[in-house]
C-alpha cells in the first residue's frame, strides 16, 4: 500500500485534471464490496483520447459543505454522495477539514452507456489529491477514484489498462494499471451512439443482479476470468479475430445475464442489434473489427486505423443510430491548466 506523504493544509491549492472515459474489452458487472467498488473479478479496458472529463478542484475555508456542478447544472444527490466520499478520503490523508467547490465539464454524454462517470471520478482523484497536497502513485490514485465509481480505477492509467479485483477486504490490492501504452496498438473507437438516458444506472443493476436475481450470475463471473486472460493473449498478438472473439463473447455474457435476471435488465434497443449485425457483416467481409456494448443501448466499434472510414460510415446509415463519436486509444488521467471555467 502507499503511503501518501501529507502536507499542512495550508498548502490546498485550485487544480484541475483532464480523465479519458474508457471502455471495457471484458467487463465489471458485480461486486464483492458495494461501498468500496471491489468487483468480483478483473476487468480490462480501453482509454478514449478525447472523450472523459475536465475537472476543477477549488478547496475554500469559507464553505460549509462540498459543491459540484457538471455540464453546469448542480450534481444530484446520489452523484454527491460518492463526490463526497473521494474527497473525504483525500481530507483524511491529508489532515484537512476544507471544503471544496467542484467544477466538472465531460466530452461524452452523460448516462447513455459510455460511462462518463468513469472519467468524471478519475479526473476528480486526481485533481483532488493535488489540491489538497498529496503526492499519491499511480494504484493510490486508481483505488480512490474506484471508491467514486469502480470503472473509474481504469481511467487512471489510461491506455489499455487492467483492474485487479483483488483479494482484501479494504480494497488494498483493488486497483489498475497499465499493459499497454496508448500507441501499441493504433486501434480506432467508434461509438455508435443509440436511445436516450438509460434507466437502470449501473450501480443499481449491479445491485439488482447481486442479489441473486440472476440464474447466470455464477457463470457470467467465471467467464469473466477466462475471459481476462483470452484478453490478454489476443492483446499480446494484437490478433483482431482473437480480440473479437473474447471482447464480444464477453459483452454478450453480462447482457445475457442481464436478460435472464427477475426483474430483467434491458439494456438494448432495436438499434443495438442493428449494429450487432451490421459490424458481424463488416467482418465477413474482411474488415478487422469487434463490438462491445455497455449498460446502455449503445455500441462501440473497435477497429483497424485502415477499416475506420467504412465501419463509420456503415454505422451511420444504421436507423436509430443518432450519431457516431470517433477517437483512439489514449493515455491516463493527468493535470492540465483550468478549463470548462
Ligand atoms: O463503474 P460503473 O459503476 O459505472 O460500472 C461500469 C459498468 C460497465 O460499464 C457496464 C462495465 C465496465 O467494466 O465498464
Amino acid at each position: 500500500m502507499n503511503s501518501p506523504t501529507p502536507r499542512p493544509s495550508t498548502e490546498l491549492r485550485r487544480a484541475s485534471a483532464f480523465a479519458p472515459s474508457n471502455i471495457a474489452l471484458t467487463k465489471y458487472w458485480g461486486k464483492r464490496d458495494s461501498t468500496l467498488n471491489l468487483p468480483l473479478a478483473s476487468s480490462i479496458s480501453v482509454a478514449l483520447a478525447d472523450l472523459g472529463s475536465y475537472t476543477v478542484v477549488q478547496p475554500a475555508a469559507d464553505l460549509d459543505s462540498d459543491v459540484m456542478l457538471v455540464d453546469d447544472q448542480d450534481l444530484d444527490p446520489a452523484g454527491m454522495v460518492k463526490v463526497r466520499r473521494v474527497l473525504d478520503e483525500i481530507r483524511k490523508l491529508s489532515n484537512s477539514q476544507v471544503f471544496s467547490g467542484l467544477r466538472s465539464v465531460n466530452t461524452v454524454p452523460a448516462a447513455r452507456g459510455l460511462a462518463s462517470s468513469a472519467s468524471a471520478f478519475a479526473a476528480l482523484a486526481v485533481a483532488a489529491a493535488h489540491a489538497y497536497g498529496l503526492e499519491l502513485d499511480g494504484p493510490a490514485l486508481s483505488r480512490l477514484a474506484r471508491t467514486g465509481s469502480g470503472s473509474a480505477s481504469r481511467s487512471v492509467p489510461g491506455g489499455i489498462a487492467i483492474w485487479h479485483a483483488g483479494q482484501q477486504p479494504d480494497g488494498a490490492d483493488s486497483y489498475a494499471e497499465q499493459l499497454y501504452p496508448a500507441d501499441y496498438w493504433p486501434l480506432r473507437v467508434l461509438v455508435a451512439r443509440i436511445g436516450g438516458r438509460k434507466k437502470i444506472s449501473s450501480t443499481e443493476g449491479m445491485r439488482l443482479q447481486g442479489g441473486g436475481g440472476s440464474p447466470y450470475q455464477h457463470a457470467w463471473i467465471e467467464q469473466c476470468h477466462r475471459d481476462v486472460a483470452l484478453c490478454q493473449e489476443a492483446l499480446a498478438l494484437r490478433s483482431m479475430r482473437r480480440l473479437a472473439e473474447v471482447v464480444e463473447g464477453n459483452a454478450l455474457a453480462m447482457h445475457a445475464s442481464m436478460l435472464a435476471n427477475r426483474p430483467p435488465i434491458i439494456y438494448w434497443q432495436p438499434a443495438t442489434l442493428a449494429v450487432i449485425d451490421a459490424v458481424r457483416q463488416l467482418r465477413a467481409e474482411g474488415c478487422d473489427c469487434c463490438f462491445t456494448i455497455d449498460a446502455g443501448a449503445s455500441v462501440v466499434v473497435l477497429c483497424e486505423a485502415q477499416d475506420a472510414r467504412v465501419v463509420a460510415q456503415s454505422l451511420a446509415e444504421i436507423e436509430g443510430v443518432e450519431e457516431v463519436l470517433q477517437t483512439r486509444v489514449g493515455p491516463g488521467a493527468r493535470l492540465v491548466d483550468s478549463r470548462g471555467e
